[in-house]
């Protein structure tokens, strides 16, 4: 079976994701990003995973909520990937077709390193999963903002919501997770770029800045 021909064609949009561990201020960077790409007149779709979708936010509050045993790493990868086959169909294809801007806070890169490199899933498999439901609609641009493991904890404990499933997974989980995705990064450099996010909020919306124009020429002197 040829999965990848099943996936339809995309017609000029731009699929941009944000990822990183806890704590990593992904959230903010995101709407700072966006709000600059609309005021270029620009039509951008802002979403997050996992979710995006009505159907994938009902399987995010099975999967961020509870305590850190409630699923294997396996069931979550499934279920991540569920959501994000959903999220893919409903929102992402259709915004990219029609040649919109999309602004992802975190994508497929966050099941590697989470349910992958943290959670001991085999890269075959994951790798599998992903070129039957992601294909062709991989992200244009990675961002990964990277800090120390401690740091970024203790800045998501300071916001202490209800969603913190994968915060209660202890040191050694965030620092596999932290290693792999430096590793993905590392692997697949034409399209990562990886950001000090141990940095003021102003310093990093700059170097985010100058790595999405540097990173599509069409933006080049906006
Ligand atoms: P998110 O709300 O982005 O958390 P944060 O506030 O830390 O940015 O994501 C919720 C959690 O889901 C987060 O702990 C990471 C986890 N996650 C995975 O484990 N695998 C995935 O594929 C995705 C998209 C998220």
């Amino acid at each position: 079976m040829n999965t990848l021909s099943e996936h339809p064609p995309l017609h000029g949009g731009r699929f941009i994701t944000f990822e990183g561990g806890e704590g990593a201020g992904k959230s903010t960077q995101v709407k700072t990003l966006v709000a600059k790409l609309r005021a270029l007149g620009l039509e951008v779709v802002q979403t997050r995973e996992p979710g995006g979708s009505p159907g994938a936010e009902a399987l995010r509050d099975l999967l961020v909520r509870g305590d850190a045993t409630r699923w294997s790493a396996v069931s979550e990868l499934l279920m991540m990937y569920a959501a994000r086959a959903d999220h893919l169909e409903k929102i992402i294809r259709p915004a990219l077709q029609r040649g919109a801007w999309v602004v992802c806070d975190r994508f497929a890169d966050s099941s590697r390193a989470y349910q992958g490199a943290g959670g001991g899933v085999a890269p075959a498999f994951i790798e599998q999963i992903d070129a039957a439901v992601v294909g062709p609609t991989q992200p244009d641009l990675v961002l990964l903002m990277d800090m120390p493991v401690e740091a970024g904890l203790k800045r998501a404990e300071v916001r202490g919501d209800a969603e913190n499933r994968f915060e209660s997974k202890g040191l050694v989980f965030h620092e596999r997770l932290r290693a792999g995705f430096l590793a993905r990064a590392r692997q697949v450099p034409e399209r990562y770029r990886v950001i000090d996010a141990d940095q003021g909020i102003e310093p990093i919306a700059a170097e985010v800045w100058t790595l999405v124009q540097s990173a599509f020429p069409e933006l080049r002197g906006a």
